[in-house]
C-alpha cells in the first residue's frame, strides 16, 4: 500500500507543538473545564464536595487525580439532561448511546462542540491521509449513535465530498462504491468485510476498488484483523477511537504513515490510565482502564470518564500527543471461563490465523451445571480450499487451547453461517 501522510503545513500547529506547550495548553484548559463544570453541573459539585475537593486544588495536571470519577450510571442517573452544563437552548444536538440494558445515555454539544468535533474528525480523516477533495463514503450508521454524523461533519471540514450512505443496504453500498468511486470509506471492520463480500458475492474482487483508505473503529479489532482488511480489500486500513460520552469518532485516531495506535487528540482530551479495581492512576506504558477527560466541552463537560477499555499510554510518534495501544477489550467483555480470564479478541487474533476461515467469528456462552462452555461458531472462506472442516476444528481447538489454555467447542459453518454486522459486530452471545 502507499501510505501517504499528511503534508505537515496543513496540520493545526498543537500536533507538533513541544510536550511543554501542550501539557501548558491542558492545564490552562483543564481548570477552565473544572470550574466550568462545578459552576454548572450540581451532581459533579456534589461529588467533588463529599471527596473533599474544589477547583481551587487544582494547580498542575496531576492534581487531577484527586478528582471523583464519572461512570456511564451518572449519566443515567441524570438522564436525560441531569449533567448537561449549559441551558437546553444553547444544544444543537443530542445523541445517545443504546446500551445493553436501561435508558439510554443522552449526551448534548453545543455550536461551539460541534465546531470542534468537526475539527477534530477533519484531523482524523487527514492523519489517514486524507486531503480536500477525497470522496469520503461515510458506512457507520446516522441517526442518535455518533458514527455517521461524527464522520460526516469531520469530512465536510476537511473539504471532502461526502457521501452519506449509513450502514446497511450492503448491495448498495457496493452500487455506489462502483458508480462514485470514494478515496475513503469510514465504518466498522466488521462491515468492511461485510462489503467484501458483498463484492464477491457480486463476482467482484473488493481489491479493485477505489477505495484507498478506511478508517475503523467502533469497536475492537486486531492487528490480523488489519492485515486481512487491507490484503482482501486492496487499502490501507487506520483504527479511528472515540466513544459518545467524550464526544463520538475522533477522541484518537491513527496517523497512515505509522499506523502504530490511535492518536489522542490531547488538546481536547486529557487521558489517564488507572488500575481497574483501585482507581489508582498507572504510568505511562502499563495496561489499565482508559479514562478521559474533556477539555473544551461546553455542553457535556466530563471529568474522569472510565471508558471501561483497556489500553495503554504510549509516547507520541508522528505527532507529540500520546498514542493508546490498541483496545484489548472492555473490562465488561472480560469473560472468564473456568477461571481463565479470556478477551473476544484473543479468540478473534486466533480465528484469522486459521487458512480457509473467513474472519467472521461469534462467541456462545453456555452452562452446563455450574460450568460454564464456550463454543466459537466461524465459517469456511468462500475462496478457501476446501479443507475438511474437521481438520479445521481440531487444528483452531488446538491453537485456542495452547495461546488461550481454554476448551472450546469449534463449530465450523458454510460461507454466510455466521450473522453479519451492519454497525457493531455483536462478538459474544451469552445465553448463561
Ligand atoms: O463507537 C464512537 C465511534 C464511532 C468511534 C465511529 C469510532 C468510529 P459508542 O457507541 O459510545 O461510540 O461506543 C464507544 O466503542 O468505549 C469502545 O469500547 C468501543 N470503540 C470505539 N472505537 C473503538 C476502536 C462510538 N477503535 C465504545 N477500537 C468505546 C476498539 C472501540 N473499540
Amino acid at each position: 500500500m502507499v501510505c501517504k501522510a499528511a503534508d505537515p503545513a496543513s496540520l493545526d500547529p498543537i500536533e507538533t507543538a513541544s510536550v511543554d506547550e501542550l501539557r501548558a495548553l491542558q492545564l490552562e484548559r483543564l481548570k477552565k473545564t473544572i470550574k466550568h463544570t462545578w459552576d454548572n453541573v450540581a451532581p459533579f459539585r456534589a461529588k467533588c464536595e463529599a471527596a473533599g475537593v474544589s477547583p481551587s486544588e487544582l494547580n498542575q495536571l496531576e492534581d487531577l487525580a484527586r478528582f471523583p470519577f464519572t461512570v456511564k450510571d451518572d449519566l443515567r442517573q441524570a438522564y436525560p439532561f441531569g449533567l448537561f452544563a449549559v441551558p437546553r437552548s444553547e444544544v444543537v444536538r443530542i445523541h445517545a448511546s443504546s446500551g445493553t440494558t436501561g435508558k439510554p445515555t443522552v449526551v448534548g454539544y453545543t455550536k461551539e462542540d460541534i465546531s470542534n468535533w468537526a475539527d477534530l474528525g477533519a484531523r482524523s480523516i487527514r492523519a489517514a491521509g486524507g486531503q480536500p477533495g477525497d470522496m469520503i463514503h461515510v458506512a457507520y450508521g446516522y441517526g442518535l449513535f455518533t458514527g455517521g454524523l461524527g464522520a460526516h461533519y469531520g469530512a465536510e471540514r476537511l473539504g471532502g465530498t461526502v457521501i452519506p450512505m449509513s450502514g446497511g443496504q450492503t448491495p448498495k453500498q457496493v452500487q455506489l462504491i462502483e458508480d462514485f468511486q470514494p478515496d475513503i470509506i469510514m465504518c466498522t471492520p466488521s462491515y468492511m468485510l461485510n462489503i467484501a463480500d458483498e463484492f464477491e458475492r457480486q463476482g467482484m474482487n473488493p481489491a479493485g476498488s477505489s477505495i484507498k483508505v478506511g478508517i475503523f473503529g467502533a469497536e475492537p479489532w486486531g492487528e490480523s484483523m488489519r492485515q486481512d482488511i487491507e490484503k482482501r480489500c486492496g487499502l490501507d486500513a487506520v483504527d479511528i477511537y472515540g466513544l459518545s460520552e467524550v464526544m463520538g469518532p475522533g477522541v484518537a485516531s491513527e496517523c497512515i504513515e505509522t499506523k502504530d495506535g490511535a492518536v489522542i487528540w490531547e488538546d481536547h482530551f486529557y487521558p489517564e490510565i488507572i488500575h481497574p479495581e483501585t482507581g489508582e492512576v498507572l504510568p505511562d506504558g502499563e495496561l489499565g482502564e482508559l479514562v478521559f477527560t474533556s477539555l473544551t466541552k461546553q455542553a457535556l463537560p466530563i471529568i474522569r470518564y472510565r471508558t471501561r477499555d483497556l489500553s495503554r499510554l504510549l509516547p507520541g510518534t508522528a505527532r507529540t500527543m500520546r498514542r493508546m495501544e490498541r483496545i484489548t477489550g472492555r473490562s465488561d467483555d472480560l469473560m472468564i471461563i473456568r477461571g481463565v480470564n479470556v478477551f473476544p479478541s484473543q479468540i478473534e487474533e486466533q480465528v484469522l490465523k486459521v487458512r480457509d476461515l473467513a474472519p467472521h467469528y461469534q462467541i456462545e456462552l453456555t452452562r452446563e451445571g455450574r460450568m460454564d462452555s464456550i463454543a466459537i461458531h466461524v465459517e469456511r472462506s468462500a475462496s478457501g480450499r476446501a479443507r475438511n472442516p474437521e481438520e479445521i476444528t481440531v487444528h483452531l481447538g488446538q491453537a485456542i487451547k495452547d495461546y488461550i489454555g481454554i476448551t472450546a467447542k469449534i463449530v465450523v459453518g458454510e460461507p454466510g453461517s455466521v450473522p453479519r454486522s451492519e454497525g457493531k459486530a455483536q462478538r459474544v452471545i451469552d445465553k448463561r
